[in-house]
């Protein structure tokens, strides 16, 4: 077992709930099945983040998907604070047990421990300055279990373990790579840009045919000079639209790939999804 991970599971003794953080545009991608039995028995409350990038039919089928599996889930963008209200009664609810529990035992008002979890670049870290940032005072070190560790109180009813815990990609297939890479997740120096960008524009042309062409003004593609690759035509018209082009005119590939890319990263192609769960139920069968 890894150190990061054993510090996970040690972590666990001291909180009520697993805030899993995922990135909506790409759910299943973004997220490490090791979860499950890191979190063993505690409850668990699941945020598709970076929704305001995602397409919300796509994120709306996540939402179901997730709670069919008995998890807690919300919709959301980290950089919004008004989000957390959401958060605050999808945590009571998943806590309820917890809470009803403290009732009995005549204890009043004890917050939910909580702590984030996910993949780099996920938004942990927006998640918990966004969220704390109302309610910034860090509750410091308190004496037993909760030595060394710092807690930010974020209501009342909530407190979050200071640091959040990372969690690895899981690399099952090679689509899971690439969706991690065109989110921007896996630095673009490893990446052959050029293949990265031909890659977005077969899965865009699939789940949103017409879209590439529409946003760049594409008249002409010449799909007849690129036979079997419609994704280098299209490049190439982009390139074309965009002015990407070398000394004597000739085409910069890398140029236009690196437009495509951007372009989708900061949501100028709009709200996009890279999968959703038809994609693995097609899988399952
Ligand atoms: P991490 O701690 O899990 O590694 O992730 P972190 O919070 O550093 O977030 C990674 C990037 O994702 C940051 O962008 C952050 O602003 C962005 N982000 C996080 N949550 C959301 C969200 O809900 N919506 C959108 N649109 N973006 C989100 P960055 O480009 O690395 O930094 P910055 O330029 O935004 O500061």
């Amino acid at each position: 077992m890894t150190k990061a991970k054993r510090q996970m599971q040690e972590d666990m003794k001291l909180i009520d709930l697993v805030i899993e953080l995922l990135d909506a545009r790409i759910p299943l991608s973004s997220r490490n099945p090791d979860i499950d039995s890191i979190a063993g028995s505690k409850s668990r409350l699941v945020l598709l983040n970076k929704a305001d990038m995602a397409d919300g039919a796509v994120t709306e089928q996540w939402e179901a998907y997730f709670k069919n599996q008995g998890l807690h889930v919300c919709v959301i963008n980290s950089k919004n604070p008004a989000d957390v209200k959401k958060i605050n009664a999808e945590v009571q609810k998943a806590c309820a047990a917890k809470i009803e529990r403290d009732k009995r035992r005549g204890i009043k008002n004890r917050p939910v421990r909580a702590m984030v979890v996910g993949i780099p670049n996920v938004g942990k870290s927006t998640f918990i300055n966004t969220y704390a940032r109302k309610a910034a005072a860090k509750t410091g070190n308190k004496p037993g279990v909760t030595k060394g560790k710092q807690w930010i109180r974020l209501s009342g009813s909530l407190e979050l373990l200071d640091t959040p815990g990372i969690l690895w990609p899981k690399f099952e297939d090679q689509s899971v790579g690439l969706k991690l890479a065109l989110i921007g997740s896996i630095k673009d120096e490893i990446m052959n840009i050029e293949e990265l960008s031909m890659e977005l524009i077969k899965m865009l042309d699939e789940r949103y045919p017409g879209l590439l062409k529409e946003y760049y003004g594409l008249e002409t593609i010449d799909y007849d000079k690129y036979p079997g690759k419609p994704e280098v035509a299209e490049l190439e018209a982009v390139a074309l639209v965009r002015g990407a082009l070398m000394k004597g005119s000739e085409i910069d590939y890398l140029k236009a790939a690196n437009i495509i890319l951007e372009n989708f990263r900061n949501a100028k192609l709009g709200k996009i999804s890279l999968e959703s769960p038809a994609d693995y139920e097609a899988a399952d069968n």
